[in-house]
């Protein structure tokens, strides 16, 4: 059973998403309610040797060329430099990132790196200490940043910079935290909010829409579209100048799933931390692979079931664009901690 994970829509994933955790020490608001959340009990979730085997199962059979650990928080798993360890060891030069919130990232990013892993993306919603307390409402910006520099000083490279854009709470921070990217050398991109969170508090008009955003930046830097080819990345790619023109002074992406969504280019297979396939953020059923592998079934059983779940992948979420299924969105049970981003 060799050849790459294809869909019915003509698809092929070629990035592998791992969740390794439900579980985070921030509560950010577009994601999780203050309390928190039912945790997976621990033997639920995917050890380091069954995340190694479905990255190898992958690489092998369907060609995977990336893999990136996604939580809840990734970090919360003490056995993660073991587990980035195994990774590389069985899978060499597969690049190996991380999406972060950063808490507690400066002190591990060396061993992180010594381990395997390439590079890592990190939130970063707000450089205002407050905002960070109202938005994520645990942990410190200070923390965060210091994982930032950490990240940095580690060798991981590009380190990318997610925010999250909130009506009336950090959406007046775009141009402030562009500048910060690009002074401290980092990729930012803005992400439209998803209708993910766990409260189903997501609204239409609250969404900071990609077009809001160039205005905001616009405000005060100059912006172009880059022309580079996308290849799959969710990240629309603008050159930024200052106001009136001069040389490039870095890139900002938007990831706007929602105004502006890049279904039809989707490269991504996701596995959930207990171990289930999920074709699509916003799927409404999971194939579970995790009773494969702890019963027993050879890599070609596994292999056969990811490729029948990911051929019935959703063509479109049906959110916002015209001509997707659209008006019709219905919220899928998970969010987003327990889809893994
Ligand atoms: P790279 O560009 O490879 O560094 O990774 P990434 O941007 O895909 O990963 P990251 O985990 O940093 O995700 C950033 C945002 O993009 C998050 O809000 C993700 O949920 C969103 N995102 C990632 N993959 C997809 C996808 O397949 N579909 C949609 N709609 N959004 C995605
Ligand atoms: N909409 C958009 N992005 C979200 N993230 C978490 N929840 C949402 C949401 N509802 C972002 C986080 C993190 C990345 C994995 O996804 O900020 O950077
Ligand atoms: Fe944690 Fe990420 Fe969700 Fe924030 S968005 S609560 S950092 S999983």
């Amino acid at each position: 059973t060799q050849g790459p994970l294809t869909d019915r829509f003509g698809r092929t994933a070629t990035d592998l998403r791992i969740s390794l955790t439900d579980k985070c020490n921030l509560r950010c608001t577009y994601c999780m309610p203050a309390e928190g959340m039912q945790w997976l009990p621990r033997e639920s979730l995917l050890s380091a040797s069954e995340v190694v085997r479905l990255a190898a199962i992958a690489v092998r059979e369907f060609g995977v060329r990336e893999i990136r650990l996604t939580g809840g928080e990734p970090l919360i798993r003490p056995d993660l430099e073991e587990l980035v360890g195994a990774l590389h060891e069985r899978l060499p030069g597969l690049p190996i990132s991380m999406t972060s919130n950063g808490i507690g990232l400066a002190a591990r990013a060396q061993g992180l790196v010594d381990a395997g892993m390439t590079r890592v993306n990190v939130s970063l919603d707000t450089l205002c200490a407050e905002t960070y307390r109202t938005l994520a409402r645990r942990g410190k910006l200070t923390e965060a940043l210091a994982g930032v520099a950490g990240a940095q000083q580690a060798g991981m490279s590009p380190v990318k910079l997610n925010a999250v854009l909130m009506r009336g709470i950090n959406d007046h921070e775009a141009p402030e935290l562009l500048r910060w990217a690009l002074e401290n050398s980092c990729d930012l991109r803005f992400i439209e909010q998803m209708p993910l969170d766990a409260d189903h508090g997501w609204t239409r008009t609250d969404m900071v829409t990609a077009a809001e955003i160039r205005e905001r930046l616009a405000t005060q830097f100059d912006l172009s579209e880059d022309t580079a080819p996308r290849a799959g990345a969710p990240a629309e790619k603008y050159l930024v100048r200052a106001l009136g023109g001069g040389p490039v002074l870095g890139t900002v992406g938007i990831i706007a799933s929602v105004t502006e969504p890049f279904c039809e280019d989707c490269t991504r297979t996701r596995i959930t931390a207990e171990g289930h396939v999920r074709s699509c953020l916003f799927s409404h059923h999971e194939t579970d692979l995790m009773h494969l592998l702890r019963e027993g079934a050879s890599d070609d059983a596994v292999a056969q079931r990811w490729r029948e779940a990911m051929w019935v992948k959703p063509r479109a979420h049906g959110m916002d664009h015209t001509g997707l299924d659209s008006g019709d969105y219905v919220q899928p049970d998970r969010s987003m901690s327990a889809i893994g981003g």
